[in-house]
């Protein structure tokens, strides 16, 4: 018989990998959207799976759905990717940010221990959740000091500890993937990555004089979703419930980033990159660098792309958009 997973987020960026990823290991997806007034953007991230998964409307603070889609799939896998995802927007609208990354995982983790407890869960857990803080050695790692800086962290701290929480608790498989920066062509272009790669883009090819950015000084360890959603597999699947870094272990400011990205396209960042306060945060995470040995030890997994090829991959992708 196929296993069953069941993903909420599943149009979103890595939901949309995870997605995939799954349908090729011959499982049943299955998924949870939030309805959008414009029906065709719902799953457009989703279009290459045509018909081969299985989408239901649902909403993490709609207990009812959770409860119901739960009962009846009775998932072998539950990924749970939904949230507000977005650090600086959290500061705008902390309140439904909280609501969606905390007490929408007690939701759904109350829904799986109620009507699925034999079934594994995997909760989205985030870098942000360190903060400001650092080991002495410059890397951040399962055992690092949580010293979340923003409501979005504040918020995955809640569920993280929620979900660990339920395993000592009752027993349940349940594991958190502390996942660093992943980024893709799929990635929301109000991230600095994609932003960036964009407007470099639409730059060499005259269809924008600047880019407006913000804080060009921080760091961050980024990786390609694709790499990232495997090691989500790797760790549901793994004999034991538990916790790990999923990181690449580099770490590059958001400056060297537009230096790479510009370089690539025979153009100088310093030209075009402007400045722009609107872009700066009330707290800021300076410095992100995973220490990913164990997932990479125990759980055998290895990413494949470097920033490099994932600069060229977002590069290649936004040409062929923005020529049309
Ligand atoms: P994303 O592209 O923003 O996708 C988030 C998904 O959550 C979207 O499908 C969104 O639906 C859905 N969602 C938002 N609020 C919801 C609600 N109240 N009920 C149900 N669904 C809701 O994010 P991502 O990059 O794929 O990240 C996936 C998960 O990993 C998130 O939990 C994120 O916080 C976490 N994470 C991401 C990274 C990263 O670097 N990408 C790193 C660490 C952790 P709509 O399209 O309708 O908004
Ligand atoms: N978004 C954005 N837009 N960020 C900018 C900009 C800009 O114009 N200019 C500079 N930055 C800086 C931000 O201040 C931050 O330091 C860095 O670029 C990365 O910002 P984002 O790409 O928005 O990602 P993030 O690190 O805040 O959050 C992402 O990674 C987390 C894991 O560490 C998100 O995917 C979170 O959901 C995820 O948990």
């Amino acid at each position: 018989m196929k296993k069953k997973a069941f993903i909420t987020g599943i149009n979103g960026q890595d939901g949309s990998y995870l997605s995939s990823y799954l349908v090729d290991k011959g499982y049943k997806v299955y998924g949870l959207v939030r309805r959008n007034s414009i029906n065709e953007h719902q799953t457009t991230r989703l279009d290459i799976l045509n018909n081969k998964i299985d989408l239901s409307y649902g909403d993490l603070l709609d207990e009812s759905s959770l409860e119901s889609k739960i009962r009846k799939i009775k998932p072998d896998e539950i990924y749970n990717l939904a949230a507000q995802s977005h650090v600086k927007v959290s500061f705008e609208i902390p309140q439904f940010t909280v609501k969606t990354n905390a007490i929408g995982v007690l939701n759904i983790l109350e829904a799986y221990r109620k009507f699925c407890p034999k079934s594994r869960f995997y909760q989205a857990s985030s870098s942000e959740m360190f903060g400001v803080s650092v080991d002495k050695d410059k890397f951040q790692r399962e055992t690092t000091k949580l010293a979340p800086n923003s409501p979005y962290g504040c918020s995955k701290v809640f569920s993280f500890y929620l979900t660990k929480f339920y395993r000592r608790a009752y027993k349940l498989f349940v594991c958190n993937g502390i996942l660093f920066n992943h980024e893709s062509p799929f990635r929301g272009t109000n991230f600095v990555t994609n932003k960036i790669v964009k407007g470099a883009v639409a730059i060499k090819l005259g269809l924008q004089k600047k880019l407006e950015l913000g804080n060009l000084d921080a760091y961050r360890d980024w990786g390609h979703s694709k790499d990232y959603v495997e090691a989500m597999h790797k760790i549901i699947n793994h004999k034991v419930p538990d916790d790990f870094v999923v990181a690449s272990g580099k770490t590059y400011s958001v400056r060297d980033f537009c230096n790479i990205t510009f370089k690539k396209l025979n153009l100088n960042y310093k030209d075009y990159v402007v400045q722009n306060k609107k872009y700066l945060r009330p707290g800021e995470v300076p410095f992100l660098k995973g220490d990913a040995r164990r997932a990479r030890k125990i759980l055998g997994w290895k990413p494949k792309y470097t920033i490099h090829t994932l600069i060229d991959e977002m590069i290649e992708s936004w040409t062929k958009t923005l020529s049309k």
